[in-house]
């Protein structure tokens, strides 16, 4: 089975509508110098639509650099962004030119943001309005054009207000939010991404996976994620590599992840019996279990997801004893 290329955006795979208007906003939002702010849970793909946006854009044909705020030591960070002098410290031999520098005229994409030590969220506030950095120890300032994508799994709203996240920081970064939804919320991506990652398997480790059983399929939609695309592709590369057979099938899965996933096929698909009536009431009475689940009884909340009217939901809720 071909993927149409209208489910992959830059090598994105997606085809829930919540990934398909964020297509739509990474169309709309790449030519524009403005800040973007990408949020999410670890493993949602966050990196590769902040790469997406930097290909999408006339800035393409120069680097996007990506630094891990999360991954650097405080000291080491700062003469890494902005460069040094010689002689700026003690290891300072030759001049070094920062990230900055490098990603002029292209994207640099902040990751981790939340991780930033506080005294280097001002030098750079002071860079991204003035446009130009100053190396260490250097008495000259550059002047630099580039284009910030940041990310965060963590929510810099609330590191605001604890005091932990600068708030004109915060405002600069955070022009435009791209929020990517958690697997768990678009499980119809679930079937696309098992196949690309099947196929992406075969080429690189040369094996010969034909298909993932319904069955183990299945097991894989209802799974919850709490890492995200990136275990779903884990869990993929691992069956490939211990299953026997050139079909995955749910006995391959790991232990942890069958403990997690109900073993019948009843959760999403209701084949046995024809009647619409029927199965349509079944599936409205899953739906709205989970959106209560998903939204911690919140019915409001609920209404919205499932989008119909909070008195709608009322009536059903009654209607079909759920969340009672
Ligand atoms: N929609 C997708 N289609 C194809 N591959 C994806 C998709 N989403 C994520 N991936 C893959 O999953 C892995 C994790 O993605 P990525 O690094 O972009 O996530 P992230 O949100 O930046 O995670 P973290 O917060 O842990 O840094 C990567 O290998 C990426 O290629
Ligand atoms: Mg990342």
């Amino acid at each position: 089975m071909e993927s149409s290329p209208l489910y992959n955006f830059s090598k994105i795979i997606a085809r829930s509508n919540k990934m398909l208007a964020i297509f739509k906003t990474i169309q709309k939002i790449a030519n524009f110098k403005t800040s973007i702010l990408i949020t999410g849970e670890s493993g949602t793909g966050k990196e590769l639509i902040a790469k997406s946006i930097h290909d999408s854009s006339l800035r393409r044909d120069k680097p996007m650099i990506a630094v891990n705020c999360g991954g650097i030591p405080e000291t080491l960070l700062e003469s890494e962004l902005f460069g040094h002098a010689k002689g700026a410290f003690t290891d300072a031999h030759k001049v070094k030119k920062g990230l900055f520098e490098e990603a002029d005229e292209g994207t640099l994409f902040l990751d981790e943001m939340g991780e930033l030590p506080l005294s280097l969220q001002v030098k750079l506030l002071r860079a991204l309005q003035e446009d130009e950095i100053r190396p260490l120890g250097d008495s000259k300032t550059v002047q630099v054009d580039v284009r910030i994508i940041t990310a965060t799994a963590k929510n810099l709203g609330e590191m605001v207000n604890r005091g932990l996240f600068r708030e004109d920081l915060y405002y600069r970064i955070n022009v435009l939010t791209i929020e990517v939804p958690p697997l768990r919320e678009r499980r119809e991506d679930i079937p696309l991404l098992a196949e690309h990652f099947v196929q992406k398997y075969n080429n690189r480790l040369k094996l010969n996976t034909k298909e993932v059983s319904e069955d183990c399929l299945q097991r894989l939609i209802n799974y919850n994620w709490p890492g995200n695309v990136r275990e779903l592709e884990n869990v993929i590369e691992r069956s490939m590599v211990l299953s026997e057979h050139d079909v995955l099938t749910t006995e391959i899965l790991p232990p942890e992840l069958l403990r997690h996933t109900a073993a019948s096929n009843e959760d999403l698909f209701f084949w046995d019996e024809f009647s619409i009536k029927t199965n349509s009431k079944k599936l409205e009475k899953q739906l709205i279990t989970k959106a209560l689940s998903e939204t911690k009884g919140n019915k409001t909340k609920a209404s919205g997801l499932l989008e119909i009217s909070l008195p709608a939901l009322l009536y059903k809720i009654k209607e079909y004893q759920v969340g009672q």
